[in-house]
This record gives structure tokens, C-alpha cells and sequence, in this order.
């Protein structure tokens, strides 16, 4: 069952068997192996190191291996190394001898780098649609949802802000990620196939035929360098960390806007779990889950960095512990990625409160000290003098568009009847947040 039996005269022990095997995990990249199979076959029919009978046979044996697979009558599964060797054992069983020509010209190394490539620019082009989905989900609710909130910094009452401005932010910062992840996609667009362990190979085989045939811009330019990097993996776990990074802080704000302190917005009953002992418990569990899974997916991205950081060039066999990090930082943004999509589209936005914590915690106070500016008074002067209304309001408990004007000219001559207009929030609102609106 070995592909290197040969050179062997004990059986491998069976405990070092387990912890060699790989195939529980990169069993997921069975579809792309054999892509890559039928291209190298292709291939070597085309330079004649295979005859058309042998590539004809080879080719239908693994599209059929591959439906099998996919109808469930072949399941991936025994005492195999890997998904390579998996495939290889069966299309042996399949068509016999002239299943041992499949692997002419090529060796394990390039097999499974372009395998990861595959899968990896594939799924990444899959995390790109489901930012799209979120994209819109937050421009649907942003667009209906133009209205007025307490902008925060310190999660203190700042300014003024719009609600769609608020969830446009993400927007942007989604904007971004998606164009990461594209960028990764297209620096990882090269094909290793033909590499071969590290050297290539003597056969005159054609490696730009492959990249064509399986999608690549081009053949990599060093074989060293195309078996044993895996920086694209790294490159697009940075992408998926900063997207989540991105994603927790969403959740944050989701979860605190849900509280009954700030009754902002209300969680989809769907998105939500109770509790075992309170019966009147609603808590945001999907944007915990999506808060705490960030940290699973900064993990991957530090295991990998870990594994390659001392690694000679080129293939070793640390490379193997490349996939679980990435198969789950990758499940883990594209479920993120789903799940907020939908608490977004569901979730009902409460104006009135938001309306409500406007009017309290002088959220204008700048803009009083814009006024007095436009009056002549120079800004640190003005800071200083809405700084001692800010006072007086609190000790009256009045917010500062309720002052009289008596009271107002009390703290600065300046003052005049126009202030309540300039300093009323939809107008501040208006004449200061320019940018980042929807039309
Ligand atoms: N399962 C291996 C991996 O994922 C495939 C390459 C094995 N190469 C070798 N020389 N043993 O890295």
C-alpha cells in the first residue's frame, strides 16, 4: 500500500503510521488532487511520456474515482497516508499496472502545493462572496436606518452621528478586507506542478500547459520556492485576521447595543440563545461566538507562522501541519462571515432610544464651541467657555439647547437667538458629516 515501500525492509510501526497520517484532514482535497492528476496526465500525453490509451485510461479511472467519492459509494477513509495515496491506491485497484505511470515526472512536494493552491484560491474566492452578502446586509439596514445616534469615543457620548454612517463604517473596512483577500488570491496565482520534489525533474514535461489547464497566471519561477513556501496560506489567515478582527469589533458593538443599557437595537430571535436558570435572559450569543472565534483565527494564523518560521528549504515535513490551521481558520470566517450577514439583515434598530441618548451628554458642546468661533472668539477661548456651560447644565440638569438665552449670554456675550438653530443636532449633522453617506 506504500508509495515508497521499496527501500524498506521492516513495516512502518504502527503508532508512527497514525501519527504520519494525514488523510483525515486533507481528505477534503480529493476534488482538487485529481484536478491536478488529469492536468499532469493531459500533460504527459501531450510531451508522449504517456501513450493517449494510457492518459485516456487514467483520466476516465480518476473521474470516476472522483463521482464515487461524490455519491458516497467510495469513502475516503482506511489505513491510507494521505489523500494522494488514497487516490493513487484506488486508481491502482482501478486499472492495474498502468495506473503506476500517474506519478512519472512528479513527486508528492508539487502534488499536494498545488492542491492547497487550488482549494485555497477557490474557498477564498467563496470568502470574498460572502463579504459581498455582509457588504449589502449592512447597506440595506444603513440605507433604511438613516438615522441620528450618539457618536462615542472612550465609549463616551461624543458627537453626533447617523446610524447609516455608523454601520458604513464597516462597510469600508469591508471593502478592504474583500480587496486583501483578492490581492492574496492574485500573488498566490502561480502553479507548482512541476516542481517536482525540489529539482524538477529530467522529463520534458511541460509545466505551462499545466498552469493553463488548471486556471494559474503561470508556472512559479523557482522549484525550491514552489514546493516549500507556504506564504499564501499565511497571507490570506492575515486577511482572515484582520476580517474578524473587523467582525469582533462589529459583534462588540452588537452586543452592547442590545444590552438594556443602550436598547439600540434588537437581536433576531434567531440569532439568539436564552438561558438555563433566567427565564427572561436574551443574549447575543451569535456575536460572542464570532468575537471569541476571532481568537481561534489569529491561533491558525500563529501556528503556521510557528511551523515555517526555522524550516530549511525546501519540502520538510512540518509542511503537513499547514492544512488543520487553515481549514479552520477558513470554516471559522466563512461561518462568521454567514452568520453576521443575517443578524444584520434581521436585527431591528430602536431610533428612539438612539434619538433619546442624543439629547443627553452634550452632544453638541463642540458645536458650541464652533459657534462662538464663527463670532470671533478664538477656539481655546471658546473651549474653555462651553466647558463652564457644560458645568452649569449639569448642575441644572438641563441640556444645553434648553438654556435661556439669558443664561447662554451669562457664560459669554458672544452669544445671540442664532445658536439654537446652529447648535440643533439634524443641522450640526447636516453641515458636518459629508462624506461616507449613501445617496
Ligand atoms: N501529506 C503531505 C503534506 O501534506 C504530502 C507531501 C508528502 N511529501 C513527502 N515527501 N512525504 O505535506
Amino acid at each position: 500500500m506504500k508509495l515508497w515501500g521499496g527501500r524498506f525492509r521492516k513495516e512502518e510501526n504502527k503508532l508512527m503510521e497514525d501519527f504520519n497520517s494525514s488523510l483525515h484532514v486533507d481528505k477534503r482535497l480529493y476534488a482538487e488532487d485529481i484536478t491536478g492528476s488529469i492536468a499532469h496526465v493531459n500533460m504527459l500525453v501531450q510531451c508522449s511520456l504517456l501513450t493517449p490509451k494510457e492518459g485516456e485510461d487514467i483520466v476516465q479511472s480518476l473521474i470516476s474515482i472522483r463521482e464515487d467519492i461524490e455519491n458516497g459509494t467510495l469513502p475516503i477513509e482506511g489505513n491510507y497516508e494521505d489523500i494522494h495515496s488514497f487516490v493513487e491506491s484506488n486508481l491502482t485497484h482501478r486499472i492495474g499496472d498502468t495506473a503506476k505511470k500517474l506519478h512519472t515526472a512528479r513527486s508528492r512536494n508539487d502534488q499536494v502545493a498545488v492542491d492547497i493552491r487550488l482549494y485555497a484560491k477557490n474557498k477564498a474566492l467563496e470568502v470574498v462572496e460572502y463579504i459581498e452578502e455582509l457588504q449589502s446586509s449592512l447597506e440595506k439596514k444603513a440605507r433604511e436606518n438613516n438615522v441620528i445616534m450618539p457618536g462615542y469615543t472612550h465609549l463616551q457620548r461624543a458627537q453626533v452621528v447617523t446610524f447609516q454612517h455608523h454601520l458604513l463604517a464597516y462597510y469600508n473596512m469591508l471593502k478592504r478586507d474583500r480587496q486583501r483577500v483578492l490581492n492574496a488570491i492574485d500573488i498566490m496565482d502561480e502553479s507548482p506542478l512541476g516542481c517536482g520534489a525540489l529539482a524538477g525533474t529530467t522529463h520534458q514535461i511541460n509545466r505551462e500547459m499545466t498552469a493553463k489547464e488548471l486556471g494559474f497566471k503561470k508556472p512559479v519561477d523557482n522549484f525550491l520556492d514552489g514546493v516549500s513556501d507556504r506564504d499564501y496560506l499565511l497571507e490570506l489567515m492575515s486577511s482572515f485576521s484582520i476580517l474578524m478582527m473587523h467582525l469582533s469589533r462589529l459583534s462588540e458593538e452588537l452586543i452592547l447595543w442590545s444590552s438594556q443599557e443602550f436598547r439600540f437595537v434588537t437581536i433576531d430571535d434567531a440569532y439568539s440563545t436564552g438561558s438555563s436558570i433566567m427565564p427572561q435572559k436574551k443574549n447575543p450569543d451569535a456575536a460572542e461566538l464570532i468575537r471569541g472565534k476571532t481568537g481561534r483565527v489569529y491561533g491558525s494564523l500563529t501556528s503556521l507562522l510557528t511551523t515555517m518560521k526555522g524550516l530549511p528549504l525546501a519540502y520538510n515535513k512540518d509542511m503537513q501541519e499547514d492544512k488543520e490551521p487553515f481549514f479552520e481558520a477558513l470554516d471559522t470566517v466563512q461561518s462568521s462571515l454567514q452568520i453576521m450577514s443575517k443578524m444584520i439583515a434581521t436585527m431591528k434598530v430602536n431610533s428612539e432610544n438612539m434619538k433619546k441618548a442624543v439629547k443627553e451628554g452634550f452632544l453638541n458642546a463642540t458645536e458650541v464651541a464652533d459657534y462662538l468661533v464663527s463670532k470671533g472668539v478664538a477656539f481655546r477661548d471658546a473651549h474653555s467657555i462651553v466647558g463652564s456651560i457644560v458645568i452649569y447644565c449639569e448642575d441644572h440638569q438641563k441640556a444645553i439647547e434648553e438654556l435661556s438665552l439669558a443664561e447662554l449670554k451669562q457664560q459669554s456675550p458672544f452669544i445671540e437667538d442664532d445658536i439654537y438653530e446652529f447648535i440643533e443636532y439634524r443641522n450640526i449633522l447636516n453641515k458636518g458629516i459629508k462624506v461616507g453617506l449613501l445617496k
